[in-house]
C-alpha cells in the first residue's frame, strides 16, 4: 500500500535530548534526566521555579556545557565537546543557533553599543554592507538608535537586553534560544520583544524561551515544558492547557496561593508569578 503524502507528517527534529543529566563541578545537580524533542519552526517555552534547571537546559542546547549522562543531538548529530574542536562545525553551529543570556552583561563587552552589535557578524565574516542593512533593520525594530554610540555598561537593564537581543538577531540564526528575555522589562519593551520574536517565528525561526513571566507564555509557545523540583520536565502541553492547570502551577511554585479576608470570609486566590522580581531568578 502506498501512503501518499506521508512525508508531510515527518517531523524535522532539531534537538533531541534523551535522559540528560548535568551537575556543576560534579556536585551541584542541575538536570536530573531531561527528555525532549524540538522540531524545526516550533516556538516552545520552558517554565519552572528558580533553580529547576531552565538555564542549564538552554546552555546544554547551545553547547555551552555538555551532558554528564544521556545524549543530546542536533540535526541528528550527537553533540559533544570534541565536535566543537572542529572549527567548521563550531562556526556553522554558532551561525545557526543564537543564544541570549539571562544576564545581558555576559554578552556586552565592547566600548560602544554599535561595536557590540556588529561584533558577531564581523567575526563570522559577513560582508560590511550586509551587516549595515541588518543593523538598520534592528535599530528600527528595537528603537535603539540613540544607544548606538554609548558604552553598554551605562545602559539600563532593559536597554542592555535590547542590545543583547540585537547582537544575536543580527546573525539571523535559524534557532533562537532566549533565557528570560523579558525579566525586568517594562510592558512596552516586553511588547516590542515579544512582537519581534513572533515575527522571527513567522519567518521560520525556531524559538526556545525560558521565562517566569506567565503573561507572555501563550504568545511565545506552541508547546510549554514545565520544569519541576527534580530538575526535569514534569509536564508538557499546549500553553492554554498548562496555564489553566492551577494545581500544576501551584505545585511547581509558579503561582502563589494567597488568602484574603473579605468581610468575614476568607478567599483563596491563585496569583500569577509576575515578572517584577528583577534579575537572576
Ligand atoms: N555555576 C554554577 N555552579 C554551581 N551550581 C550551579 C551553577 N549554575 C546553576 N547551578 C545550580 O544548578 C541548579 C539549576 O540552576 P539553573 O539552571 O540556573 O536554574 P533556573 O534557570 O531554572 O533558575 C540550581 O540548583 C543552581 O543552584
Ligand atoms: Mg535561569
Amino acid at each position: 500500500m502506498v501512503i501518499y503524502g506521508s512525508n508531510d507528517h515527518m517531523e524535522n527534529i532539531i534537538f533531541e535530548l534523551k535522559d540528560v543529566h548535568f551537575s556543576y563541578l560534579g556536585k551541584f545537580p542541575a538536570l536530573g534526566g531531561v527528555d525532549i524533542k524540538i522540531n524545526q519552526g516550533q516556538k516552545i517555552s520552558v517554565i519552572g521555579a528558580n533553580g529547576t534547571g531552565k538555564s542549564t537546559f538552554l546552555q546544554i542546547l547551545d553547547a555551552i556545557i555538555f551532558a554528564d549522562q544521556g545524549s543530546v543531538s542536533f540535526c541528528n548529530e550527537q553533540l559533544n565537546e570534541k565536535l566543537f574542536d572542529n572549527e567548521e562545525f563550531s562556526r556553522n553551529f554558532r551561525r545557526k543557533v543564537g543564544f541570549i543570556f539571562q544576564n545581558p552583561d555576559v554578552q556586552l563587552f565592547c566600548p560602544t553599543v554599535k561595536e557590540d552589535i556588529v561584533f558577531g557578524p564581523l567575526q563570522l565574516g559577513f560582508a560590511k554592507e550586509q551587516i549595515q542593512k541588518r543593523l538598520d533593520k534592528l535599530i528600527d525594530a528595537l528603537g535603539i538608535q540613540d544607544l548606538l554610540n554609548r558604552p553598554p555598561y551605562q545602559l539600563s537593564i532593559g536597554e542592555k537586553r535590547k542590545v543583547a537581543i540585537a547582537s544575536t538577531l543580527i546573525i539571523e540564526p535559524e534557532i533562537l534560544i532566549l533565557d528570560e528575555p523579558t525579566a525586568g522589562l517594562d510592558p512596552l519593551t516586553t511588547r516590542h520583544i515579544i512582537d519581534l520574536l513572533i515575527q522571527e517565528n513567522i519567518n521560520g525561526r525556531t524559538i526556545i524561551t525560558s521565562t517566569h513571566d506567565l503573561h507572555i507564555v501563550e504568545e511565545i509557545s506552541d508547546l510549554v515544558y514545565v520544569f519541576g523540583h527534580q530538575r526535569k520536565i514534569v509536564k508538557s502541553g499546549l500553553a492554554g492547557d498548562i496555564l489553566n492547570d492551577t494545581a500544576l502551577l501551584t505545585e511547581n511554585n509558579l503561582v502563589h496561593i494567597h488568602s484574603h479576608k473579605h468581610k468575614d470570609k476568607t478567599h483563596i486566590h491563585p496569583h500569577l508569578h509576575l515578572d517584577h522580581h528583577g534579575e537572576n531568578h
